[in-house]
């Protein structure tokens, strides 16, 4: 199944947020590639979660949250839980983007956590995973993609997404060459049957960092790639419900 999901990151208001939906909602039709089967979310942030449910999930598209916190509820000023992004209009929420994990400490133990709070109020955690440019430059790319998927040896399997997503492609307009993302693709697919063993294929990989129309179906083109997260891109709603078409 191909996925393409918006990550809008800390962007837009209300009302940017509504003509989004109503220009991309003009444009998404049920004979266009949603049609063909596929999966379309949109993680805005959680001030615009409520709004953005309402206007598109009649319409077959899904609602994440960017972020979720492990425990239900509680003296956790500052975060939502996965039951408030439940009541928000949530089916899913992105775990561990390299943002969270570079400017606000989210460790691979704190994740573990989510993924299963996730599961356990019925969201569909996309784990986010990718290195920096200094551990590629190392050549421990790979090191590090297996380290930040270990904690599914402690989860087990469940209902997943996993986008990879190099650091140093990320907002840069520098996206992975094709045999980059093709190796770490096909590396995160033999960890996840190591870790998942029989449903490891039922988990689409998706590729992020600097993806738009233009290199969008030479990436959906590498064996392993089910689909894009995106993020500067998404925030114009032609670019975005181009990049659906491109996966239909
Ligand atoms: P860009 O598409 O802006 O590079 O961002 C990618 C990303 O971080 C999506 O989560």
């Amino acid at each position: 199944m191909r996925c393409v999901v918006a990550n809008w990151k800390m962007n837009l208001t209300a009302a940017e947020a509504a003509a989004f939906c109503e220009t991309l909602l003009e444009r998404i039709t049920p004979q266009s590639s949603m049609g063909q089967g596929v999966e379309v979310g949109i993680a805005p942030p959680f001030t615009m979660l409520g709004l953005v449910s309402s206007l598109v999930r009649t319409r077959g598209i899904e609602v994440f949250g960017q972020n979720g916190h492990a425990e239900p509820k509680g003296a956790f000023t500052g975060e939502v839980s996965m039951p408030q992004l439940r009541d928000a209009g949530c089916s899913g929420v992105l775990l561990g983007h390299s943002e969270r994990r570079q400017f606000f400490g989210e460790t691979d133990a704190a994740l573990a956590k989510k993924v299963k709070a996730a599961w356990q109020w019925d969201l569909l955690p996309v784990l986010c995973i990718g290195e920096t440019l200094e551990q590629r430059d190392a050549g421990r790319t790979l090191e590090v993609l297996g380290q930040q998927l270990s904690i599914l040896a402690e989860t087990g399997p469940g209902p997943l997404r996993v986008a990879y997503e190099p650091v140093w492609a990320i907002g840069t307009g520098r996206r992975a060459e094709a045999g980059q993302v093709e190796e770490a693709h096909a590396f995160i697919r033999a960890e996840l049957q190591r870790h998942l063993a029989g449903t490891a294929y039922e988990v689409p990989i998706l590729y992020g960092g600097s993806v738009t129309p233009d290199n969008f179906p030479e990436l959906l083109a590498i064996p392993e790639v089910s689909g894009g997260l995106v993020g500067g891109a998404s925030l114009d709603p032609v670019k975005f419900a181009d990049l659906v078409a491109q996966a239909g």
